[in-house]
């Protein structure tokens, strides 16, 4: 996940075609490096507000839109021609990727804790992680451990490294809520279409999943409160069911915060009779990075925290997990 910084709009495209998309995505990979190298459709790009220029962003907009997933010529031709367009869908939307996968990293921190638990995602997008006692889990390869009522349409696979405690069975979940500045609604066909289209062009398997976990999710919708998590995070939590463990739960969310509000943000979570569970890159918490191994490498793993207590690096998307 790029972040602005200080980069310019070239660097920023460049980093993420040779960073992010290599290997991932070939078309996202050559369409970055394209418009690293367009003067002219930088200086386009250049006119959008500083976090609307984020290369996640613009391109999913671009394909929203309809532009056609081919070589970056083409491209080009669209973005010259469709600018304005693009311009304002980028105003409207922020990536909102909900990855279901997140839960195969979050399951072993969850096991650790009492249950029955409650869980509030802080950043839940769609609500997607707000089920992991509705999916089948799979670690290595493994048999796999299910939900009460029996094998989930989705199943979560893994590889780990590490004595990562693997629950036999799944947590307990007896409330879930979430907070996002825009919830998606997965009963919503325009949020479907956004949350489907965040998905780079090749991932036709993470595609695959995020349509069965919606299956899942459409049918006991979370509650998600609209809003800046700082604001509301008190009041949701009261409503959590005394008697429950509760969990805060950050996912691919802190580093949209900048650094003062995200320390206002913490503040809160540490506030509340909770549990917190956080699965960010190393960016995003300075206590958490503070007791990572020296020699970690700062890559594009996140890492899985317990009460600011590093547990693991994990895949940014829940692929693999290595405990500490
Ligand atoms: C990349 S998505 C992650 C979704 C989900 N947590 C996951 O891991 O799949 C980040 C989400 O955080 C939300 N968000 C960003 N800043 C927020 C804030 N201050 N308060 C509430 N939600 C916020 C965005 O709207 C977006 O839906």
């Amino acid at each position: 996940m790029s972040s602005p910084g200080e980069r310019d709009t070239s660097e920023w495209y460049r980093s993420f075609g040779e960073a992010e998309a290599r290997g991932q995505s070939a078309i996202y990979e050559e369409w970055a490096l394209g418009v690293a190298d367009d003067a002219e459709v930088l200086s386009l790009i250049d006119g959008l507000p500083l976090q609307k220029r984020q290369p996640n962003l613009v391109f999913a907009c671009a394909r929203l839109l309809g532009a056609a997933e081919g070589g970056y010529p083409e491209l080009r031709r669209w973005l010259v021609h469709n600018f304005a367009a693009l311009a304002t869908e980028t105003l409207r939307r922020s990536t909102q990727t909900n990855e279901a996968r997140r839960c195969a990293s979050l399951l072993p921190a969850l096991s650790m804790l009492a249950g029955p638990l409650a869980l509030l995602e802080i950043g839940a997008s769609a609500g997607l992680c707000l089920y992991p006692d509705r999916y089948s889990y799979s670690y290595d390869g493994s048999e796999p451990i299910d939900p009460a009522d029996g094998r989930s349409a989705v199943l979560l696979e893994s590889t780990t490294t590490g004595p990562v405690p693997v629950p036999s069975v799944l947590p307990q979940v007896v409330w879930r809520s979430g907070i996002d500045l825009r919830p998606l609604d997965v009963r919503d066909a325009h949020d479907v279409k956004w949350l489907e289209t965040l998905v780079w062009p090749e991932q036709a398997e993470r595609r695959e999943r995020l349509r069965s976990a919606i299956g899942i999710v459409r049918s006991d919708p979370p509650r998600l409160a609209e809003g800046d998590a700082i604001d509301l995070l008190a009041g949701v939590a009261q409503n959590a069911p005394p008697g429950a463990t509760l969990v805060v739960i950050t996912s691919a969310v802190l580093v949209y915060l900048p650094f003062a509000e995200r320390m206002r943000l913490v503040e809160s979570i540490l506030r509340l009779d909770a549990n917190w569970i956080s699965l960010e890159s190393d960016r995003g918490l300075p206590a958490v990075r503070a007791q990572l191994p020296v020699d970690g490498g700062s890559d594009s793993r996140f890492v899985l925290a317990l009460d600011q207590r590093p547990l693991a690096y994990t895949g940014a998307n829940g692929q693999s997990l290595d405990w500490l």
